[in-house]
């Protein structure tokens, strides 16, 4: 099974050039995708993910035989944890202190790809899809005390209508809000499917069929608000202009425009940052058409100086 495609991967790769010796750290690890791209490029990086079923997967994959870009000239390169690639989990928002701790003080790279990977999307049990039906949760780290379901059922009508508008840019937020609120009066909202139903149902006629899902602006603000994803992200980043070495590289993809605010502004008051995007930059249509779920990454880039 595929992990998770990695987005984007030669532009971060362009941007970043890594090579034997540096020092990286992917702050959002996942499938390990970028992470193992920087690595075959005789990088040491810290790869560090908030959800451990991330971990213990990269974790797995490492100790498996690697084959070279070039699948004809399979290689036998193990790569060491711990010596290669020191995983941790842990928030990103903490990104200073777990980089200290694990010895990586100064840095060449810096990379963050935001939100949720395929794996954590596809997972039924995890409660991040509309798609499949499963337990509505959407906790990338699972010691979170908060799950979807539980704002759910019971926020007030006032805080999930601004939820979906703020997060999510919904404009039938407050139907939506409404509508969860009779829902729940009956039983409780238990399932991705409960939920993508009732907002399916607001929207009725108003869906254009073979149109993007009308569940998927609900979904992505109420992930954004169970995992604090914005604030975690406005946190990190002024750690990371420590952490560079100088002409060290920020690569930052994000995929909505709420967390591109929030790197463009960093950006912007940044001191110690050369910006390298004037625009952020995105997927090509082959990539698109390869990997659909790469459409909306947006791609930024900044070099310490
Ligand atoms: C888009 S995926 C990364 C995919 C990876 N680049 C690859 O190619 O396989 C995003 C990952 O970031 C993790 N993540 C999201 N927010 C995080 C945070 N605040 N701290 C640490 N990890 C986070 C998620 O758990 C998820 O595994």
């Amino acid at each position: 099974m595929i992990y998770h495609t990695p987005v984007l991967l030669q532009t971060v790769l362009d941007f970043t050039n890594p090579k034997p010796g540096d020092l990286f750290i992917d702050t959002t690890v996942g499938g390990g995708g970028h992470t193992f791209e920087i690595l075959k490029r005789g990088a040491r990086i810290l790869g560090i993910d908030r959800d451990p079923e991330a971990i213990e997967h990269v974790t797995k994959k490492c100790q498996m035989s690697l084959s070279t870009r070039n699948s004809l000239k399979a290689s036998n390169v193990k790569y060491q944890i711990g010596k290669d690639l020191v995983l941790a989990q842990g928030n990103f928002s903490n990104i200073g202190q777990i980089a200290r701790a694990n010895g990586f003080n100064k840095v060449d790279g810096i990379l963050f790809d935001l939100g949720v990977s395929s794996y954590q999307l596809d997972d039924a049990k995890r409660g991040f899809s509309f798609m499949r039906d499963g337990p509505l949760d959407m906790r990338m780290d699972p010691s979170l005390a908060v799950r979807a379901k539980d704002i759910i059922n019971n926020f007030p009508e006032r805080r999930l209508d601004e939820i979906f508008k703020t997060y999510g840019q919904e404009k039938f937020s407050r139907a939506i809000a409404q509508a969860i609120c009779s829902a729940r009066q009956i039983r409780e909202v238990e399932t991705t499917g409960d939920l993508a139903k009732i907002v399916r149902e607001v929207y009725g006629k108003k869906h254009i069929r073979g149109k993007i899902d009308p569940a998927t602006k609900t979904f992505q603000a109420l992930r954004i608000v169970v995992n604090s994803e914005l604030l975690n992200l406005e946190e990190a980043l002024p750690q990371t202009e420590e952490l560079l070495k100088e002409g060290g590289r920020l690569v930052i993809i994000g995929f909505h425009s709420l967390e591109d605010g929030i790197v463009k502004r960093f950006f912007k008051q940044a001191q110690r940052l050369k910006v390298l995007t004037k625009k952020p930059i995105g997927p090509g249509e082959e990539e698109i058409f390869k990997n659909p779920r790469s459409r909306s990454a947006r791609l930024r880039a900044a070099e310490k100086i």
